[in-house]
């Protein structure tokens, strides 16, 4: 690994969206594309962190010097952060989904003459939260995402407290921003005690900025 502001350190990123089974061959999914949470990979890769991705379904390269581990549900998900444990750093970047079917079908559903399938939604595990509220082994450096349409700090700062994160990323994905998919994103870094607003950068260059940071509050005894 290349030397720099992460080395010796271990880094969990998740990434994409999830599937969430309706029964073998249907799924519920979202639109994430994964770019995001995948240039933080490599980023930090570069910055010299070991690096475990865990990543959704996404049709994205796996990033160099990094190990993938592919997932596609949510308590999935969970399950291999917890196996990846432990790390200097969690940056959960996926977008989990937050029901997943309670009945999913062990074979596919069949078309029954107009009559419709019942399906029971079920909440999922919050993974930021289940890992930044855990008392052993919780990374010290616990990074979230904030995808907001309007009053994107103040909820960021709600989403802080509610989920026990030291940081949060928050970006505005009102349909105008183009940011779902898109290669660039507006974004707010919230701790407990500041706010910083970032100019308009690609996804990359977030990635890289974030990495930066992480490097500094290190450094700086914060982790
Ligand atoms: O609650 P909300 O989905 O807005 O929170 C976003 C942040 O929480 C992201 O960092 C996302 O990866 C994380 N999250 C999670 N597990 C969930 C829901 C969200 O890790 N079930």
């Amino acid at each position: 690994a290349p030397s720099g502001p992460l080395s010796g350190r271990h880094v969990i990123v998740t990434s994409g969206p999830t599937h969430e089974p309706i029964d073998p061959v249907r799924y519920i999914a979202n639109r994430s594309s994964g770019k995001q949470g995948h240039a933080i990979a490599k980023a930090a890769a570069e910055a010299g962190a070991r690096v475990t991705l865990i990543s959704g379904p996404v049709t994205l390269p796996h990033p160099a010097g990094v190990t993938v581990v592919p997932v596609e549900s949510a308590r999935e998900m969970l399950e291999a952060v917890e196996q990846a444990l432990p790390a200097d750093i969690g940056i959960f970047a996926a977008a989990v989904a937050d029901w997943r079917v309670a009945n999913a079908g062990a074979q596919k559903i069949k078309k029954v003459n107009g009559a419709l399938p019942n399906l029971a939604l079920a909440e999922n595990p919050d993974i930021l939260a289940t890992i930044s509220r855990r008392k052993d082994g919780r990374p010290p450096l616990m990074v979230g995402f904030a995808a907001e349409t309007e009053n994107v700090i103040a909820h960021a700062q709600q989403k802080l407290a509610k989920k026990g994160c030291d940081l949060i990323l928050a970006n505005d994905v009102s349909a105008a921003t183009g940011v779902m998919g898109g290669d660039s994103n507006t974004v707010h870094l919230v701790t407990a005690s500041h706010v910083e607003t970032w100019p308009t950068l690609s996804k990359t260059d977030v990635a890289k900025r974030l990495v930066e940071r992480l490097g500094e509050m290190i450094a700086g005894g914060r982790a």
